[in-house]
């Protein structure tokens, strides 16, 4: 392993049935006045909002309601949630949902005391906070991003024609997260199946980077061998809690910075689905999904040792007798069986994707120079092509 790291999550988690009844007592750790953020109102339909407005009772608290955060948060909502959680001097936002609604309450937790504009400062010019931030708590109800337990806020600005993300320092991630598998079960099949492949994603973009032998994909390659084994149990049982929870348990540990210690990640697969997204307003893991595979093949001979070695540690491919190309080639095909397995999106078209969008959609992707390879718009083109 080489290069040097700081590795710091202070994420306070509490994972399984009984998760929630922590939710009181950690309430304490906080002023008064409790913002509690959700999105389009599943919450109410599966019981989680009364069993958290209880929980706020209990601990004495005044509730500000905050709903509507919809699936790929716009800035101009969290323009919004700024206004009400300055107006009222909120002491926490409470995050009940996906990663949209978590992602949007990091936002408004970094935007509530800025007085600059909060899309430029912190989208654009990727700057740090330097107001009062209001600490952001979570309980999660939807599997994949690993929001609960990073600095990631991903927000579109439809005005400009971006979506953009940006990791916040330390003081941003949640301070704590409620983590029940049984909440997940009444994501619906599209949805969770989605969650699956953004996790798959998550693990992919950190795993085809760099070159050096390092105790850290190691630890990715167990993740995605549980990962796969679970996600083929929950496709066809959503309401077996050992998957489930196994999945939730992947999730947060996919995206919470430990998988890029010593070594860099490659998150071109993300700028690509962004893009999608912002054009078709398409689901998250499902954009990453349309166009992994094209994505792959086209640079999977810059990195050939790495596919060779996913395909061998991962899938459990036999190298006797093979070409590390056909090794490599053999690894994405286990790649895709699983994925129709599990029932993703393979075609970006199926998601909006069109000859006549691509190029709008090439513009709004940004090219990262840190994978085994740095695309071109043309390339970006091309693979866009390919994932119709
Ligand atoms: O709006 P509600 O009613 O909550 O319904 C949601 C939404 O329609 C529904 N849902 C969530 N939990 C449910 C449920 N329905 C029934 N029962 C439940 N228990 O699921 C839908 C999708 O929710 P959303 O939060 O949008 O999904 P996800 O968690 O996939 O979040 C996607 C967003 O996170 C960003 C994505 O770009 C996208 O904007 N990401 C954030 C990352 C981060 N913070 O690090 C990294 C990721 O790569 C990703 O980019
Ligand atoms: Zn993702």
């Amino acid at each position: 392993m080489k290069g040097n790291f700081k590795y710091h999550n202070p994420t306070k988690l509490y994972f399984g049935e009984e998760a929630m009844s922590h939710l009181a007592d950690e309430l304490k750790n906080y002023g008064p006045v409790v913002m509690l953020s959700y999105g389009g109102g599943s919450i109410k339909k599966n019981g989680i909002y009364d069993a958290v407005v209880a929980a706020l009772k209990s601990a004495g608290k005044t509730v500000v309601e905050d709903s509507g955060v919809m699936p790929n948060p716009t800035i101009e909502k969290v323009r919004e949630g700024a206004r009400l959680a300055r107006e009222n001097n909120v002491d926490l936002i409470l995050a009940v949902g996906g990663g949209s609604t978590i992602d949007y309450a990091k936002g408004v937790s970094v935007s509530a005391w800025c007085d600059e504009d909060p899309w430029e400062k912190y989208w654009v010019r990727q700057e740090c906070p330097e107001c009062r931030i209001v600490p952001v708590g979570s309980v999660l109800t939807m599997v994949g991003t690993g929001s609960e337990m990073n600095a990631g806020s991903v927000i579109t600005s439809r005005s400009t024609g971006f979506k953009r993300g940006r990791v916040f320092g330390s003081d941003v991630i949640p301070k704590f997260a409620i983590l029940n598998p049984r909440f997940t079960f009444t994501v619906p099949q599209y949805q969770m199946v989605a969650g699956f492949f953004d996790i798959m994603s998550h693990l992919m973009e950190q795993y085809f980077a760099g070159t050096a032998d390092c105790t850290t994909d190691y630890i990715n390659e167990g993740l995605m061998r549980s990962l796969i084994h679970s996600t083929l149990i929950a496709a066809k049982n959503p309401h077996d809690y050992e998957a489930r929870a196994n999945i939730m348990w992947t999730a947060t540990w996919a995206l919470n910075t430990l998988l890029k210690c010593g070594k860099g990640g490659d998150w071109e697969v993300h700028q690509i689905g962004h893009a999608i997204g912002l054009v078709t307003d398409a689901t998250h893991g499902m954009t990453l999904a349309s166009v992994s595979l094209p994505y792959y093949r086209h640079v999977m001979h810059d990195g050939l040792h790495q596919f060779v070695r996913f395909a061998k540690n991962v899938w459990g491919v036999r190298p006797e007798g093979k070409s590390d190309e056909q090794v490599a080639l053999e690894g994405l095909s286990c790649l895709e069986a699983w994925m129709k397995e599990i029932g993703v999106v393979m075609h970006s078209r199926e998601l909006g994707v069109t000859e006549e969008n691509i190029p709008a959609v090439a513009d709004a992707t940004l090219l990262l120079p840190v994978g085994y390879r740095t695309l071109t718009r043309d390339e970006v083109i091309e693979i866009l092509k390919e994932s119709l």
